[in-house]
């Protein structure tokens, strides 16, 4: 039983779960159509296998980092995820709250629940806001410029949407659109759900297929923030994410929410950091429910990971109080695996500290 609650992020899930409605649970954990990307992207993490270096002295282990220039108490980052309410009346506020507990960067999701404004006086703590690029230009101008008024710092624009992969439980379910409090005033959708969720009826009215490379530039004209580019799974376009002039890179296939098929992150996490040879962060989410997986990502030479699920049953689980324990753990457990590999330091972690070519026995 769980009576003393969960141990790790897996159970925090089956808590969700059982706290969460049907139709709300499997919007929350659901992928794109076979699901494949789904489950690859946690099994590709149990391909690699580390190769700790022993008699090192660890008896002290420091794991802050520094993004875009601001320090993290470690490489951990709360993802952005849509309609936090969903998981917990308190929502992003009470994610807000939990990741500046932890000296984490949350990303908060254009989807909010709960307006940028409210999320960003509800404390004070470093953030960054998630960008759709919407068909109206002007609305996505009015987000950037809300988000920098009330101290967001950096953009994060999503590449990998423009349109909604295709959920199948959300069609099954008749998955409605939550409020988005963020865009109260900036747009009003008529909703036709013909064929599919009302959530993909939403996103075709609304984000713009067209977004292409120039709009990158775009971006960085109306803003003074930082713009990391999230979505990018291969070595040409991180190239011209590099050429665009990005300020870092999230190596992302949405939580496999998107195109179905694609690689697991970490099995591409590689190509894309040679790509970007050290030019700008490169982060990767996608699976991550491990210490040791945060370890793997690093030491394939990701700046930082973030993840998204656990975050939204942590939430769902308990709260605030429940997100801080998804984070807490898994710093622990990474704290953890880095005395055990022999790492002090987040920068001691090195690609001679995995193995990839690791053939399972059968
Ligand atoms: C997401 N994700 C996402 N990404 C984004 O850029 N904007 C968004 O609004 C959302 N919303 C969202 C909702 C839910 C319920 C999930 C599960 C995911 C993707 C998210 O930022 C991240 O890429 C993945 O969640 C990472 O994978 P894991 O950690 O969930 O396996």
């Amino acid at each position: 039983t769980m009576e003393d609650g969960p141990v790790n992020l897996r159970e925090f899930e089956e808590v969700a779960k059982r706290n969460l409605p049907k139709m709300y649970y499997d919007y929350f954990s659901g992928g794109a159509e076979d699901q494949f990307t789904l489950r690859e992207n946690v099994e590709a993490f149990r391909r690699i296998m580390l190769r700790p270096r022993i008699l090192v002295d660890v008896s002290k282990i420091d794991m802050s980092t520094t993004l875009l220039g601001y320090n993290m108490s470690s490489p951990i980052l709360v993802a952005p995820t849509g309609s936090q309410q969903l998981a917990h009346p308190q929502g992003e506020l009470a994610t807000a709250r939990a990741a500046a507990a932890c000296n984490t960067i949350m990303v908060l999701s254009f989807s909010s629940s709960y307006s940028l404004e409210d999320v960003a006086s509800t404390c004070n703590a470093v953030r960054f806001y998630q960008l759709y690029v919407f068909k109206r230009r002007d609305v996505s101008a009015a987000l950037v410029q809300r988000a920098e008024r009330n101290g967001y710092k950096a953009i994060v624009v999503t590449v990998d949407t423009p349109r909604l992969g295709r959920r199948e439980a959300d069609i099954k379910n008749k998955m409605i659109i939550p409020r988005n409090s963020n865009l109260e005033g900036l747009i009003s959708v008529d909703v036709d759900p013909a064929g599919g969720s009302k959530l993909e009826a939403f996103a075709s009215e609304t984000l713009d297929p067209s977004l292409s490379w120039k709009d990158i530039k775009w971006l960085k004209s109306i803003t003074k923030l930082p713009i990391m580019v999230k979505g990018i799974i291969t070595a040409e376009d991180a190239r011209k994410a590099v050429d665009a002039g990005v300020s870092g890179i999230v190596v992302s296939n949405h939580g496999a929410r998107q195109l179905d098929y694609t690689p697991p992150t970490i099995s591409v996490l590689d190509e894309v950091v040679k790509a970007v040879s050290g030019v700008v962060p490169v982060l990767l989410d996608g699976g991550v429910r491990r210490g040791t997986d945060v370890f793997k990502a690093l030491a394939l030479g990701a700046k930082a990971v973030m993840i998204g699920r656990p975050v939204v049953y942590g939430l769902a689980a308990k709260g605030e109080h429940g997100v801080r324990s998804v984070i807490k753990m898994l710093q622990n457990e990474l704290e953890l695996t880095m005395a055990l590999a022999g790492c002090p330091a987040v920068g001691d972690i090195t690609r001679n500290h995995v193995m990839i070519n690791y053939e399972r026995p059968r």
